[in-house]
């Protein structure tokens, strides 16, 4: 019989996304080290070591290799470059050139991010994102530190999802500095992050012409619970204008919907900055008008019964795991007509019974929407192993590679086997799937 496959082009990058905070270990000087010592992580853990990356991150790396990858994404902590206000620490900025020159060596392809949710505690201090001079201290970082590291270095992404980072840390409350409630702030800060992120992109373009510069925006699916009632309909259009599309709106077009117009400030500079589309995907929600959630846009969201999960409990937070929500996202990011990448998608699961299936549909949804049209160059699982998941602390595995944080000892899941099948081949078989998912056959190469 002929082999069935989702095959991919020559040079398609295949990676792992990771970030500082989550991954390097004692990033003592940022506002999550605070918010984690005042008791906010539900669980009560600390990110301590997290996976110790600032002592052995080139062990992993080694994993990366060993998994066929050709591409890592990685964040840099500003709160070690810049421990103090307009105070560098070189060394810290040696330690990642060191980092980049390690991954070069593995022929892995460093895509770095300048800020993923964390910031030294002095720039929080001063108002985060909303502080009158946030955009010039945000330049003046990322100006500092990519003069030094871009020889190896030049694919980066400014700012990782604005809309998560300002979401919880705002309205929902379980993100510093956690004020619940506040839509307006909320809108604000991801004006003010948008603006953050054109002046990034000039600076990197005057000192690397031809770098390629982007985001990585988290998109949520959201349905109505009942598509034919107009209000379900209404409340499901409110979450995502709000969530997944501001800031798109913002790159794509320098303005956004007359609703949150007033609030976000001037945006004109923001239109087309940016060479690549990124986005981090995992969730749908289903949601049903409710007017009593004035400040959630009049949206209750509800996971449907029979839907995929991720560990128990996590579903609350994250909703209905969604892999099929990579083809939705690249068929509308393509309109953009820049390159796409997925720069996040993945799923808390310590027992790898849904990992396998996660990566397997997001290669159909890959391969359906490329041929559909959307210009995806690339795939970055998250994540490579285990590590500090934000307000759910230790409770959540995300890895390819489960860790052992009392010991640091690293054992690869079987979906690490199944990644690293896919990114040898560059595609995915038939045959990989009688192997790691032998019931799903049908959902995988639908007839
Ligand atoms: C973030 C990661 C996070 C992952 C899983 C994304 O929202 O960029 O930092 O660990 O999702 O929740």
């Amino acid at each position: 019989m002929r082999e069935r496959a989702h095959s991919f082009p020559e040079g398609f990058l295949w990676g792992v996304a990771t970030s500082s905070h989550q991954y390097e270990g004692a990033t003592t000087n940022n506002q999550w080290h605070a918010w984690e010592a005042q008791g906010h992580i539900k669980t009560g853990d600390h990110c301590g070591l997290a996976c110790d990356w600032w002592h052995r991150a080139e062990a992993d790396f080694d994993h990366a290799q060993a998994m066929g990858l050709n591409a890592l994404r990685l964040s840099l902590e500003w709160s070690r470059i810049e421990p103090r206000p307009g105070e560098w620490d070189d060394g810290a900025l040696a330690r990642y050139h060191q980092m980049l020159m390690g991954l070069h060596a593995r022929g892995l392809r460093p895509l770095v991010t300048l800020h993923h949710f964390t910031h030294p505690l002095w720039f929080e201090e001063r108002g985060g994102f909303l502080a009158p001079d946030a955009v010039e201290r945000f330049a003046r970082y990322v100006e500092h530190t990519v003069a030094y590291l871009q020889d190896r270095c030049d694919f980066w992404c400014t700012i990782n999802e604005p809309n998560v980072y300002a979401t919880n840390g705002y309205l929902l409350g379980d993100f510093p500095p956690g004020r619940k409630g506040d839509l307006l702030a909320d809108i604000r800060v991801q004006g003010a992050m948008a603006r953050a992120h054109a002046a990034a992109y000039a600076t990197i373009h005057r000192l690397q012409p031809g770098a390629q510069v982007g985001i990585a925006q988290h998109l949520n699916s959201f349905d109505p619970a009942r598509p034919g009632n107009p209000l379900d309909r209404l409340a499901a259009r409110i979450q995502a204008l709000g969530f997944n599309d501001l800031f798109l709106d913002a790159l794509e077009r320098g303005r956004v919907n007359p609703l949150f117009a007033r609030y976000v400030g001037d945006l004109a500079g923001v239109k087309g900055t940016f060479d690549y589309f990124g986005f981090n995907t995992y969730a749908r929600d289903i949601v049903s008008f409710d007017r009593r959630k004035l400040t959630e846009g009049f949206g209750r969201r509800a996971i449907p019964p029979g839907a995929r999960e991720g560990d128990p409990g996590t579903g609350g937070v994250f909703g209905e795991i969604y892999p099929m929500g990579i083809k939705r996202f690249a068929l509308r990011a393509a309109r953009l007509g820049k390159p796409i990448y997925i720069t996040e998608s993945g799923v808390a699961d310590a027992a790898d019974r849904l990992r396998p299936w996660v990566i397997a549909m997001g290669m159909r949804a890959m391969h359906e929407a490329r041929a559909e049209g959307a210009d995806i160059r690339g795939y970055f699982h998250w994540s490579l192993v285990d590590n500090f998941e934000w307000a759910q602390g230790w409770s959540m595995r995300f890895g390819l590679i489960a860790l052992d944080i009392l010991t640091q000892t690293r054992t690869w899941r079987p979906s690490g086997e199944l990644y690293r099948a896919i990114a040898q081949a560059n595609r995915l078989t038939d045959a990989m799937i009688a192997t790691y998912l032998p019931d799903l056959m049908d959902e995988a190469f639908p007839a």
